[in-house]
Order: C-alpha cells, then structure tokens, then sequence
C-alpha cells in the first residue's frame, strides 16, 4: 500500500505523528511518502517541532510559505498535483482544518485518490472562521473520516454524510502528548521561566479575529493587568507578534517568549494554574490534563472540552480576561475525566481501519 500524509502547520504535525508511526509498524512493506507544504517555516514554528515529534525527513517539500488564503490554497494545488502523479497512493492522510488541509482534500479528490481525515466533523458554525470551511470541504470530500468526539457524528449526519463513512478512534493529538508525557513532566520549563508551577497564567493568542483587528490592544492592557495578579507567561506566535509591534505599546509584566518547542510548551501547559487561548488544540490538551481553560472565542468546535468541566468560553471580548482570577477561585477543583479514546492509543485504530481495508 501506498499512502501520502501532508503536514504544513504546527498543530498538525502533533496530530500526524502518531499516525505515520502506527501505520509504518503496521504496514512496514508499504509506501509511506510525507509531504510538508511549508505553510509553517519558522525555524521554531517547524523544525523544532518536528525533531521533538520524531517525525521522519520529509520527502517533499512544497514551501508554500505565508499568503493570502486563495494565494497559499492554489499554491499548494499546484505543488501538490506533481507529487501526487510521482509518488501515485493508494491513500491520502491528512488531518485539521488548515488551508494545508483544504489544498490538499481538493488536489486529491480531483484526482480521484481517496482521502483519509483525521480530526473529522468538529463545527464552530461560524462560516467567518477560515478553518470553518476547510472543515466542511475536507470532511465532504474524505472518504475515511476519522473522529474523536461523539458530537462529530451528530455534525456530520447533518449534513447528509453517511455513517459508513466515519470512525470514531480517538483523538491522535492526545496520543503525542501520552508519548511524551514523561518527558515534559521532567522538563521543568516554569522553573526555568523563574515562575512557580500551578502559580501562573499560560497564553496563547493568534486567531485573526483577536490578533487581526482592533481586540488587540484592548486584549494587551487586559493581559498587562492580569499579570499584577499572577505571573503572565505568553509566547507569541509570528502573526501575533508582527501585530503587537505595530502596537508599539509597553507590555509591563508580561513574560513573552518566542514560539516554544512543544515539549517546553506541554511542561508549561501542565503547571500552568490557568490557560487563555484562542487555540483549539490547547483546549484539548487542557482537557486531558485538568487544567483550567478559558477561551477567548464566542464558540468552539470543541464543545466536548466544555462538557468536560475544563474549558470556559469567555467570548470574543478582551474585557472578560478581568473575570479569570474570580473564575478561579470559585472553581470546582475535583478531578475531571478525559473523554472516552483520548487515551493514547486513536493512531493505533486508525492503523488497523486503513489496514484492513487493503
Ligand atoms: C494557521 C491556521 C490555524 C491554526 C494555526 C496554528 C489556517 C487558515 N490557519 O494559522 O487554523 O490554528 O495555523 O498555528 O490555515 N508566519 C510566520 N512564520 C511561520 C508561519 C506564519 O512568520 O512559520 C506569519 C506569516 O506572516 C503569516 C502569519 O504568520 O502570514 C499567519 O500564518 P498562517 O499560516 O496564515 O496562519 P496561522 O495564523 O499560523
């Protein structure tokens, strides 16, 4: 069998990882072709990670770079096609809901090669969000839909996607933080930062409508004033960098940080004492880990995090950032479980689905 997986950003490396793993040691005859289309290129936003991953050398590299959405989707295309003609698989996996993910699905499907995707039927139903409609496109076009949350079903039902179609294996992102839990336990990244575990606020922002527009400055002082109640760490992706600079406002208290790797990021994110994030991945891995999640969004693909008692939408509005300190101190601090197949092992069912079916 041959199957090509593409990456291009940094959340999906975590979540491919574990499933090239499992699919080489289930099927070490076949061809495994990994193709990086360089949506993300920072030094720190893709090497690093990768490395950390354990993810095998790319065989190709599109290096799309940044762009526009119609700019980086047809440049995608365009580099994809040629791959796909040379490597000619069985099998495209791709997972997320990044302009990656929707270049991918389109190139594939016009050339009639089925589609695995992972991370299927999670709705913001918010068509202004871009990776709404990737999500959409990538799900009606996949042949295999691989899901971890029961909601998904529910989602894609709706919208006339017949059952055959989806698996419910688990989430794939929750397997790479299983694997390298006993590594980021004993990193020890607060310390390092000089702030005390379970004492600190861990953030996260980069989505354009927070980072993009007028939120910013407003999201800023509120960040600034959060941060005379407790230790505000915050590395600041590239998007939301360019954009604070335009600022030129004073951060006072503020511990910013370039992008992390993600095994600093996980060690972070499991001391943290609160998490604010814009980031869907981060209100998962808040979930597995038990940790209080607020997040600044009016919706979430993700409602399973907030069934889970863990996470808090707190809405598009920088000024319920003052709300958090109160918010926990009155929280419920009883244990909370992960939702069921968030247990390490989604990869492994995605293996034996896409194995049997040779
Ligand atoms: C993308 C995804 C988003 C995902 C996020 C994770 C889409 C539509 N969005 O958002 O769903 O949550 O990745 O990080 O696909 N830049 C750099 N270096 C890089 C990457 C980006 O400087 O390595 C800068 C560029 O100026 C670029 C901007 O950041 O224009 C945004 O990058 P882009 O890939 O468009 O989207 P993200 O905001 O990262």
């Amino acid at each position: 069998m041959r199957i090509v997986y593409v990456i291009g950003t940094r959340p999906n490396f975590v979540k491919t990882a574990p499933v090239i793993g499992a699919l080489r040691a289930r099927l070490p005859e076949g061809r495994h072709a990994l193709v990086h289309t360089g949506q993300h290129y920072d030094r720190l936003m893709s090497e690093v990670f990768l490395e950390e991953l354990g993810v095998p050398v790319p065989d190709h590299l599109l290096e799309v770079g940044s762009g526009s959405h119609a700019a980086m989707t047809a440049r995608t295309m365009e580099r994809l096609e040629p791959v796909l003609i040379e490597e000619s698989p069985d099998l495209v996996v791709v997972p997320g809901d990044v302009n990656s993910t929707l270049a991918t699905v389109l190139t594939a499907v016009k050339m009639g090669i089925p589609v695995a995707h992972v991370e299927s039927g999670l709705r913001s139903f918010d068509m202004t969000m871009p990776e709404e409609v990737n999500r959409i496109v990538a799900d009606r076009f996949s042949e295999l839909l691989f899901l971890h949350s029961e909601e998904a079903v529910g989602n894609l039902r709706a919208e006339g996607i017949p059952d055959e179609r989806m698996h419910m294996v688990g989430n794939t992102m929750i397997d790479t933080l299983v694997a390298l839990e006993e590594r980021f336990r004993a990193a020890g990244s607060a310390r390092r930062l000089g702030v005390e575990p379970g004492a600190y606020a861990l953030v996260t922002l980069h989505r354009p409508a927070l980072v993009d527009g007028p939120l910013l400055p407003e999201t800023v002082a509120q960040l600034v004033a959060l941060a005379a109640e407790m230790p505000v760490v915050f590395p600041v992706h590239p998007r939301t960098r360019k954009m604070m600079e335009s600022l030129d406002a004073d951060h006072p208290g503020l511990l910013l940080s370039e992008p992390l790797g993600y095994l600093d990021f996980l060690s972070l994110l499991a001391d943290a004492g609160a998490v604010l994030t814009d980031s869907g991945g981060i209100q998962e891995e808040t979930t597995y880990l038990g940790i209080p999640c607020f997040t600044l969004r009016d919706n979430t693909e993700r409602p399973v995090t907030i069934d889970a008692g863990t996470n808090t939408l707190l809405g598009l509005d920088p000024a319920a950032i003052a709300a958090i300190p109160a918010a926990l101190a009155a929280r419920d601090s009883s244990p909370s479980e992960p939702p069921p197949l968030w247990d390490g092992h989604a990869a492994e069912r995605i293996a034996e689905i896409i194995a049997s079916g040779t």
